[in-house]
């Protein structure tokens, strides 16, 4: 066994967690902040809730849109290297920490957003940065990654210098998401989760995450969504969610690449457009991961028997109970997806979005396959 684990980012976690978040601005040195945002988090006032409590000067940019273009990643660029700021917060979904984290970046590197699209591209340390995740779901507080849509088409700045120094994890903050956001994202983390357990890049660190968040994303996302108050379900949310952060470390497989070829096509909310091929990746995965589908089995609450195939049709099944009852699309046809486009968004997935971690090897005919068993939806692999 080889593998190698890295997360630098603090890690401040429970209700009243943001009650600290001056003193990690002050731990850092910070005088002069940035917030990174959206305008639902000004309207709603949680943006203050934040700035509250920062005990520095700050500028609010609040221009972070759902699946931010290239173009918005410039324009935090630009914003940031307007002025003297020495830290920046994000707050919001992972749009909006995405948008903080490379303007952390860009504060000390110059140069075109466009220029960093890729691996590693930073070579100047960022800003000290802090996240405050407002939902539970992308685990962007403590990746490396930040997703930009280029052109249509979903791209990364990747680098480990864009780890986040301090990631204060609020539940609070979730208790007012409202119902379909807090199921499409989610379901994003209990891919997260899932899709990193079955990469070849998995390590005892990252499976030991993986299976914990599932098991607290199972037993609590229905009860999240059904009763937002639910402050017990909102606490195992927010754990299962950055447990997924952690084990994304071990990256994605297929569903993630799925996910990217409906999302822009029909416009749907990232964790619903990957939540969709959940079920059919674990059914088809089983037989390449046999021996650790029984651990995963166990985590979703569906173990018995030892048949890898038989495991992963049964994950399946219950993945696809919980997406009917978070009233997220269970089919490629009930999407609305023509049968005629099949073909080229299986093209699509194999060529713009490969996975060389992916223990499965997919060509064009193999993933249409998997498309049309997904416009079908046939969970036999
Ligand atoms: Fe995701």
């Amino acid at each position: 066994m080889k593998f190698s684990f890295f997360l630098p980012t603090k890690l401040s976690f429970g209700f009243g967690a943001l009650d600290g978040a001056g003193g990690e601005v002050r731990a850092l040195g910070g005088t002069k902040a940035l917030l990174v945002t959206d305008k639902v988090m000004v309207k709603t006032g949680i943006a203050q809730r934040v700035t509250d409590r920062l005990g520095v000067s700050f500028d609010i940019y609040d221009d972070v849109e759902a699946e931010p273009r290239i173009e918005v990643a410039q324009s935090v660029a630009d914003k940031v290297r307007s002025s003297g700021y020495d830290i920046v917060v994000g707050v919001g979904g992972g749009s909006a920490m995405d948008m903080a984290k490379v303007a952390a970046g860009f504060a000390t590197n110059q140069g075109q957003a466009k220029a960093f699209v890729g691996n590693g591209l930073f070579a100047k340390k960022p800003l000290p940065s802090i996240m405050v995740p407002t939902t539970a779901g992308t685990g962007a507080e403590l990746t490396v990654t930040s997703m930009v849509t280029v052109d249509g088409h979903k791209q990364w700045i990747n680098s480990p210098l864009l780890l986040p120094s301090v990631a204060v994890v609020d539940p609070e903050l979730t208790i007012s998401m409202p119902p379909g956001v807090t199921a499409a994202t989610g379901m994003d983390a209990l891919c997260h989760n899932t899709e990193a357990y079955l990469s070849n890049l998995a390590s005892p660190i990252t499976d030991s995450a993986a299976i914990e968040g599932i098991s607290l994303i199972v037993r609590h996302l229905e009860r999240a969504y059904d009763t937002g108050g639910d402050r017990q379900a909102r606490e195992s949310m927010s754990l299962g969610a950055l447990m997924g952060g952690i084990a994304l470390q071990a990256k994605m497989v297929f569903g993630h690449s799925i996910g990217y070829t409906i999302a822009t096509r029909f416009r749907l909310p990232h964790g619903v457009s990957c939540g969709l091929p959940l079920p059919y990746i674990v059914s088809n995965y089983a037989t390449a991961c046999a021996p650790k589908m029984k651990r995963l089995a166990e985590a979703y609450g569906v173990a018995g028997g030892d048949d890898p195939a038989e495991l992963g049709k049964r994950i399946g099944e219950k993945t696809m109970a919980i997406a009917s009852h978070l009233k997220i699309p269970t089919t490629l046809k009930g999407l609305g997806v023509p049968e005629s486009d099949l073909q080229a968004l299986a093209e699509e997935c194999v060529t713009m979005y490969p996975r060389p971690n992916s223990p499965l090897v997919f060509d064009a005919k193999s993933m249409a396959a998997l498309y049309r068993r997904m416009w079908e939806g046939n969970l036999e692999a």
